[in-house]
């Protein structure tokens, strides 16, 4: 979602840092972008709806300052023009923002009946209005900010630039992610340490209601009037920036990375002594809390945990979870799961979960991510950073790491027996052993074009293989625009069977060997009515069904099998999406990090 990059120090950088940290954070999402440089009193605003080249051509590149801010937004408030793109300048005060002013109508009347008029439809022009008239009246910034902080609601992380002063950037924070990166006579902030993280791998983190200032050589952190003192982080290598390589996107790099990123989640968590494993024997229920692709592959945790621990699992979408009564106790364990950490709704439910003292695990990708603070054990994904806004191998991970858990969570209850061990073992040996050539397997699909025929695609599946539909009906349509719906394999003839007509494409994922032969019938329901059916199943399974198209896997093994089932899908909404020629990377109105409710 919207991004957030300020820099003060070195006149002749100031451009490059701000452009560059703006393209570091593209793969968030966004659609519109600016930048706003302070020099003899005077702040320069530049901004365009589009993607950043619009921007960068309207900017000269030998532009010197010393000090500026800019900013990549996904629209909440307002279309994605040039007006309501961010920086926004109101009097001496000239700010990105980024979360959701909540009591925004009031205010904005407030201040029209004071004659401020307004030039976007967005919140955040309202807060930098606010800021400015607060900050007219008592000259003090800081103060202008702690006053600003009490009267809004919502969400908000603040990069801001006041005419008065040449030397500092303000920052103001609340439910939105913003760090400070300590430099050499240098200071950056930004909403993702990616902005900076090549300049500097020291950082500071700010925490809710915290407020600040940084100038080229020092940075000042406030809470409720008073100074504050933060610890400085150090980015650890694991985090460091990945490229695109010999790939035409980081979505394919990604799905490759998947074999390389799993052998080491295994190998990592496989050691003793790596993580801190909360007591699994004292916990009577699991409830997973995640969005989009997290969830699903909290789907294939709770399948996991009730086929073969047998043990009680409930999951929610987070969006949802916020606003039903807690139904969790002291003997819940409430996991988490999401890559980037910040997703709002997540956040939200992990706070009140931590307000009444509830056990609670995050399963995450970004490293002291704000999900990872809140939470009393962390599993990190290790998966390195994810680019593409569709998750791969984000999500691949996730799944590893419910197998993960699982074990451990077994071996706390000795009921992980030794043939169960045997066929992980054997299931991880086999699921490396095959990924090269199922890799390249999976490139080709000579039955696409059948895909745009009409105006619908089904998944079904059961169980486990119905988990994975929900991820492959979201992948495909979050990078081709296809319409897609993912049912219970015997729920669509409940009614969406009004659907089938000839020709719409049906993938029936039929994997697991208990629920194959009542999966068999449902697609049987659908060819009878037309549909062309594309059956994925194990190699090994007798081919006496008549499916029209074939995706085989090989057979790994249940405890495994997830993590090979999904790759053909992730693989075939890449192809897809290249077919049509679209931008694989940043799928029209998606973010990567969704920060707002
Ligand atoms: C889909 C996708 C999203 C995310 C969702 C949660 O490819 O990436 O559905 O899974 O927005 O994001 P995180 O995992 O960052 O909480």
């Amino acid at each position: 979602m919207c991004g957030i990059v300020g820099y003060v120090g070195k006149s002749d950088r100031t451009v490059h840092v701000l452009l560059r940290g703006l393209e570091r954070l593209e793969y968030r999402g966004y659609d519109s972008a600016g930048i706003a440089v302070l020099k003899d009193h005077h702040v320069d605003v530049v901004k365009k709806s589009g993607k950043l080249d619009c921007l960068k051509a309207c900017v000269d590149p030998e532009w010197k300052t010393e000090i500026g801010i800019g900013h990549t937004r996904w629209a909440t408030h307002g279309s994605a023009n040039q007006e309501n793109a961010h920086p926004h300048q109101v009097g001496k005060v000239t700010a990105v923002h980024n979360g959701i002013i909540e009591n925004m109508d009031e205010i904005k009347k407030e201040l029209s009946q004071a004659n401020v008029v307004f030039r976007s439809d967005t919140d955040s022009e309202v807060l930098v209005a606010l800021l400015n008239q607060i900050y007219e009246k008592c000259g003090n910034m800081l103060m202008a900010i702690e006053k600003t902080m009490k009267k809004v609601v919502g969400s908000y992380a603040v990069a801001l630039l006041c005419e008065d002063d040449e030397e500092h950037i303000y920052v103001m924070k609340k439910d939105s992610p913003l760090l400070l990166g300590v430099g050499k006579g240098e200071m950056f902030v930004a909403s993702d340490y990616q902005a900076f993280c090549e300049d500097t791998k020291e950082y500071v983190l700010l925490d809710d209601f915290e407020y600040g200032v940084i100038g080229r050589s020092a940075w000042h952190v406030y809470k409720d009037g008073k100074e504050f003192q933060k610890k400085i982080e150090v980015l650890e290598e694991r985090e460091e920036l990945s490229e695109k390589g010999e790939y035409d996107c980081y979505m394919h790099k990604e799905i490759y990375d998947i074999p390389g990123v799993l052998s080491q989640l295994f190998l990592f968590y496989e050691k003793q002594d790596t993580h801190h494993i909360p007591d699994y024997t004292k916990y009577h229920k699991i409830q997973i809390v995640a969005c989009g692709s997290a969830y699903h592959a909290g789907c294939v945790g709770k399948a996991f945990f009730s086929h073969i621990a047998h043990f009680p699992v409930e999951i929610e979408y987070a969006s949802e979870y916020r606003y039903q009564p807690i139904l969790a106790d002291k003997d819940t364990l409430v996991i988490f799961v999401s890559q980037s950490g910040e997703t709002a709704d997540t956040i939200y439910c992990a706070k009140k979960i931590k307000e009444l003292g509830i056990d609670s695990l995050a399963i995450v990708n970004v490293y002291n991510s704000t999900l990872s603070r809140l939470t009393d054990y962390v599993y990190y994904m290790r998966a390195g950073e994810e680019r593409a806004v569709a998750t791969t191998k984000g999500y691949s991970s996730q799944v590893a790491l419910f197998l993960i858990i699982l074990r451990e969570w077994m071996q706390a209850r000795k009921c992980w027996t030794a043939s169960l061990e045997e066929e992980y073992q054997q299931g991880k040996r086999k699921l490396f052993e095959v990924f090269p050539t199922c890799l390249k397997k999976y490139e080709q699909f000579p039955w696409i074009s059948k895909l745009t025929e009409q105006p619908m695609n089904f998944f079904i599946g059961r169980q486990i293989d119905y988990a994975l539909s929900l991820e492959a009906s979201l992948k495909l349509k979050e990078v081709t625009y296809l319409n897609s719906c993912a049912y219970p394999a015997g729920e669509l003839k409940h009614g969406t069977i009004s659907l089938i007509e000839k020709g719409t494409v049906v993938f029936a994922i039929a994997t697991d060997l208990d629920t194959y032969e009542k999966t068999k019938s449902n697609l049987m329901e659908v060819k009878a009515r037309g549909a062309y059916v594309i059956l994925t199943t194990l190699e090994d399974v007798v081919k006496e069904v008549e499916a029209d198209e074939w995706i085989l896997v090989p057979n790994i093994g249940h405890l495994f099998q997830p993590m090979i089932t999904i790759l053909p899908f992730q693989l075939l909404s890449y192809h897809v999406a290249k077919s049509f020629d679209l931008d694989v990377d940043h799928p029209r109105n998606l973010a990567k990090s969704v920060t707002v409710e």
